[in-house]
C-alpha cells in the first residue's frame, strides 16, 4: 500500500490510483513512507477548501515557531533538516508574510517576463547538446541534456550563484532528489548536508564583496543585504530561503518539462496543433501543468481543530495533504480530464496550489515550459521517445522522471 505512491505504475498513471480514491471519498486515508498516516484530498472542491483555510489547517502545529512543529519535519531528523525546514513554506502567519514579502518582487510578472530574452538564450544553448547526441549516437537523454540544467541554470543566474559551482551543485541535487522512503531519506542526507554548506559559502563571500563595496548580482546579494539591515530576516532563514528558492525554482520545473515532452510525444496529434499554431502555447502550458502535474501532493498540515470535514471526521494533531494531482482530474472540474487537450478552456487546475502558499514561481515555471517547449520544437520536430521508453523515478510526492531517451524520426 505504501509503496502505491512510488511505483513505476503510479508514476505512469497516477489517475488509475487516484480514481477509485476519489469515489470513495473527497478526504481519505493514506499511509506514506517517513509521514505516517495522513489524511489526503481527492477532489477540488476539498482540495481547494483545505489550502484556502490557513486557520485550520496549519503548517505548525502551534503557534510556537520551532522547526520540530513543522508538519512532517520529526524530531529525530538532524539539525540541517531542521535548519532548512525553517523556510516560508513551512510558517504560518505572521512569519510566512514576513518572509514572503522580502522576494515577492523578483518573482513578479512584469520582472519574470523581462527574463525572456535570457531564459531563450540558455534553452538554445543547452539544445545543442541534444542535436550533437543526435549526431555522435542517434539518441539523447532529454533529462540530462536539457530539463534538469535549464530550471537549474536559470535559478541559479537569479540567485546569483557562481559558474564555477553550478555543476557540483547540479549533481548534489540530483543525489538529494532520490528519495521515496526512509532508506533513500537517510542517503540523501548527505547532498542535503554538502548543499548547505556550499550555500554558506555562497553568502559569505557576497557578504564580504559587498562590504569591500564591489557589486553583486542576484537574489542572494538582495538578501544578505536584507539581513544586514535589521530584524526582518535572521542568518539561518537566509540559508533557508536560499536553499528552498534553488530546490523550489528547478526540481519542480524538470520534472514538467519532460513530462510535457513525453505527454506530447504520445500525443502527437497535439504536438502538431501545437506546432502547426505556436500562438497557443499560453493555453497549451495551462494544460500540461494539469495533465502532467509535476507535484502531486501539497506539504502536510497539521489540523487544528477537530470536526467534520469534506464528509470526515478529522481529529485536532491529525495530518493532512492536498492531493494536488487528483483533483486536476476531478471529472467534476474538467470535461474528460484523461484526455490531454491543448485547447482546454477554462482549465482551473490547483497545480501551483491555492492560499496564502500559492506558489511564488508561479510565472517563471510557466515563461520556463513555453521556452523550452518552442524550442526543442523547433529545433527537433520529429523528435519521438526511444527503443528503451520514459523510465519514471521513485519519488514520494512529486512525479519525476529519471530518463527520458529522445530520438529524431
Ligand atoms: C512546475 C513548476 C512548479 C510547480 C508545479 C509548483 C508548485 C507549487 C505548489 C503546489 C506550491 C504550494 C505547496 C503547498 O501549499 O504545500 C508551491 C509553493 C512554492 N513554490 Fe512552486 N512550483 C513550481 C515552480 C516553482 C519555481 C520555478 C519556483 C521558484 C523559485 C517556486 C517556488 C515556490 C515557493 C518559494 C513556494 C512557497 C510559497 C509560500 O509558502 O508562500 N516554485 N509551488
Amino acid at each position: 500500500m505504501k509503496q502505491q505512491f512510488t511505483s513505476q505504475a503510479f508514476m505512469q498513471s497516477p489517475e488509475t490510483v487516484f480514481a477509485p480514491l476519489r469515489e470513495q471519498s473527497a478526504v481519505v486515508r493514506i499511509r506514506l513512507p517517513i509521514i505516517g498516516k495522513v489524511w489526503l484530498t481527492t477532489n477540488a472542491a476539498a482540495t481547494s477548501a483545505m489550502l484556502k483555510d490557513n486557520h485550520r489547517f496549519t503548517m505548525r502545529k502551534s503557534a510556537k515557531s520551532n522547526s520540530s512543529e513543522v508538519a512532517g519535519v520529526q524530531w529525530w531528523m538532524p539539525r540541517t533538516i531542521q535548519l532548512l525546514a525553517t523556510n516560508m513554506l513551512t510558517q504560518d502567519e505572521p512569519d510566512h508574510r514576513r518572509l514572503r514579502k522580502l522576494v515577492d518582487q523578483a518573482f513578479q510578472r512584469r520582472t519574470i517576463l523581462a527574463l525572456e530574452e535570457r531564459v531563450q538564450a540558455i534553452a538554445e544553448d543547452l539544445v545543442t547538446n541534444i542535436q550533437k547526441d543526435f549526431r555522435s549516437t542517434g539518441e539523447s537523454d532529454l533529462v540530462g541534456s536539457f530539463a534538469r540544467p535549464f530550471p537549474m541554470a536559470i535559478i541559479c543566474e537569479l540567485l546569483g550563484i557562481p559558474n564555477a559551482i553550478r555543476d557540483e551543485f547540479a549533481q548534489q541535487a540530483v543525489r538529494m532528489t532520490k528519495m521515496s522512503g526512509i532508506l533513500s531519506f537517510l542517503s540523501a542526507l548527505l547532498p542535503i548536508r554538502k548543499m548547505r554548506l556550499m550555500l554558506s559559502d555562497v553568502i559569505q563571500d557576497t557578504q564580504s564583496r559587498i562590504q569591500k563595496g564591489e557589486s553583486v548580482d542576484g537574489l542572494i546579494g538582495d538578501l544578505v543585504l536584507v539581513e544586514a539591515d535589521g530584524d526582518r530576516l535572521n542568518h539561518d532563514e537566509l540559508i533557508a530561503m536560499v536553499f528552498l528558492l534553488l530546490i523550489a525554482g528547478h526540481e519542480t520545473t524538470t520534472h514538467l518539462i519532460s513530462g510535457s515532452v513525453v505527454a506530447l510525444l504520445e500525443n502527437p496529434a497535439q504536438k502538431q496543433l501545437l506546432i502547426d499554431k505556436p500562438e497557443r502555447i499560453d493555453m497549451a502550458v495551462e494544460e500540461l501543468l494539469r495533465f502532467v502535474s509535476p507535484v502531486q501532493f501539497s506539504k502536510p498540515r497539521h489540523v487544528r481543530q477537530s470536526g467534520k470535514f469534506h464528509g470526515v471526521e478529522l481529529k485536532q494533531g491529525d495530518l493532512i495533504m492536498a492531493g494536488l494531482a487528483s483533483a486536476n482530474y476531478d471529472p467534476t472540474e474538467f470535461d474528460s480530464p484523461t484526455k490531454l487537450d491543448l485547447t482546454r478552456r477554462p482549465n482551473p487546475h490547483l497545480e501551483f496550489g491555492t492560499g496564502i502558499h500559492f506558489c511564488l514561481g508561479f510565472q517563471l515555471a510557466r515563461l520556463e515550459l513555453k521556452v523550452a517547449l518552442r524550442t526543442l520544437l523547433t529545433a527537433a520536430p520529429q523528435m519521438c521517445i526511444g527503443t528503451d521508453g520514459a523510465q519514471w523515478g521513485q519519488r514520494m510526492g512529486l512525479r519525476v522522471l529519471d530518463r527520458l531517451p529522445i530520438v529524431e524520426k
